[in-house]
């Protein structure tokens, strides 16, 4: 005996039917009327919804799409994060610690929608991707900052803008708000930074930067992304570009720090007041007390240096970090932007005024598991140092009428409350020691490199005596 197979009512006449759109209606004609008629007689004539529908991506398609554009936006923040060590240039660093942090909220806003579209967080976080992977360590392979503006904004930056604006267009507007919505706050942050980029660019040329060069590098990045199908992945491949330069020397980050030719910088001592040779102010007045605040602020440059760089060195450790991380960079650029302007309304050229170093040389040279100390020492050490100080500054300020110092004061207060908590969460990713041995190597590594840079006298034999205590570091580094 057969068994008779059920495949539903119907299916085999019916599903044709539905493919070309005409669907049997069981519409009753004295009800239609009631309903024209009730139609009629409704005063309010709202805006048209003009969106249309249309079924271009499955849920699945539409998944698949954004996981690689959370790819890249992630691998841009942590690229961009690699070369904060080796930006020279004072605006280009502190766009990139924003931008930094625009490809990380990118990265968060996409992987929410991702979650939506039914992809667990872990896998979304798990995700890699080799031919993105070789296409971002080519890019990180730039020459010079030029070249990482060409790769990072005119190449990778622009295929996504160009690529979140088809998706706009293509996937269904009603089905599918959510995600036009998000690409087009993406867009928000992406077009002014990629106009941004265009000006840098001229500008390097401008002030004699090879052209040529450039434009073969944006050829030859470019032609490696369309070897890989474009940042869709869905684009017709062209032939891969060879040699590529990751190929003949991986990339690794910078260890030095650089400023470009309009400053003068120091190494050898943590402290402004030793640095100029004579203080500007006497010790322990008011004066004093807010040009340190001030130029410690602008000195945050190396704040930048220092989150962008664990960026790079914890990537994939966590995600979530790696966002934290991203903002506490963007924040850093802030304050170094507070400084640099609060400088000139205290009547300084900031160019004037010497650049402290220090820090930065013992944090860039940290790599693999050691950046967790370097990590521990601005968080530990300069952000909880500073707000051992800030409130009583901001009290001195209100006292002395210093609008100025009082107000930029405050916002720091509470960016830097922000980043002690945050960063307590960060360095639970980075290590398993305890509070008390991460705190205790943290100062015996940066006592052993303040001696180095001679910022602390050897013959002092402060390496028998134990590492500099808590204040002294503190005092030092003062972030
Ligand atoms: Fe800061
Ligand atoms: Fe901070």
């Amino acid at each position: 005996m057969t068994e008779e197979v059920h495949e539903g009512p119907y299916k085999s006449e019916l599903q044709p039917a539905y493919r070309s759109g005409a669907f049997p209606t069981a519409s009753r004609p004295h009800e239609r009327e009631a309903a024209v008629k009730r139609c009629g007689h409704y005063p309010f004539r709202f805006p048209r919804d003009h969106r249309q529908m249309n079924s271009r991506f499955t849920v699945e398609e539409n998944g698949r799409l954004l996981l690689r554009f959370f790819y890249f936006e992630r691998r841009l923040a942590q690229a961009l994060g690699a070369w904060t060590l080796s930006i020279p240039d004072f605006e280009v660093m502190l766009e990139t610690g924003r931008h930094i942090f625009w490809h990380a909220d990118a990265a968060y806003q996409l992987r929410q929608r991702l979650y939506e579209q039914e992809i667990p967080l872990r896998e979304v976080d798990d995700f890699r991707d080799e031919q993105i992977d070789l296409f971002i360590e080519e890019m990180l392979s730039a020459e010079d900052t030029a070249e990482l503006l060409v790769g990072v904004h005119q190449v990778a930056g622009d295929a996504l803008r160009i690529a979140y604006r088809h998706h706009i267009d293509n996937t269904d507007a009603v089905t599918d708000a959510p995600t036009i919505r998000l690409l087009q706050r993406i867009l928000i942050d992406v077009e002014p930074m990629l106009a941004w980029a265009t000006e840098a660019v001229d500008a390097y040329v401008e002030g004699g930067v090879d052209e040529s060069c450039l434009l073969r590098w944006r050829w030859h990045l470019q032609r490696l992304l369309g070897s890989i199908g474009g940042v869709t992945g869905t684009e017709t491949p062209n032939e891969e570009p060879s040699p590529l330069r990751c190929h003949e020397k991986p990339f690794k980050r910078g260890t030095i720090p650089m400023r470009d030719s309009r400053f003068v910088t120091f190494k050898e001592t943590g402290d402004h007041d030793v640095a100029d040779g004579e203080p500007r102010f006497e010790p322990g007045t008011y004066e004093a007390t807010r040009l340190r605040f001030v130029r410690s602020q602008r000195d945050e440059v190396d704040a930048i240096e220092a989150f962008g760089t664990f960026l790079w060195d914890i990537r994939f450790k966590d995600f979530i970090a790696e966002y934290h991380l991203a903002r506490i960079t963007w924040d850093e650029a802030r304050h170094t932007e507070i400084g640099h302007r609060s400088m000139q309304t205290l009547g300084y050229d900031p160019f004037e005024l010497p650049n402290r170093l220090t820090s930065s040389h013992c944090r860039g040279e940290m790599v693999d598991d050691d950046v967790t100390y370097a990590m521990a020492e601005i968080n530990l050490f300069g952000e909880v140092g500073v707000l051992r100080t800030i409130n009583d500054l901001i009290d001195l300020a209100h006292d002395s009428d210093d609008a100025v110092i009082e107000h930029i004061a405050d916002y720091i207060r509470a960016d830097e409350r922000t980043h002690v908590r945050n960063g307590q969460q960060i360095l639970k990713v980075m290590t398993s020691l305890g509070a008390q041995e991460l705190e205790h190597r943290t100062r015996e590594i940066f006592t052993e490199c303040l001696v180095s840079l001679g910022a602390i006298k050897k013959d002092e034999d402060v390496l028998d005596t134990g590492p500099l205590s808590r204040a002294e570091i503190e005092k030092l580094i003062g972030e």
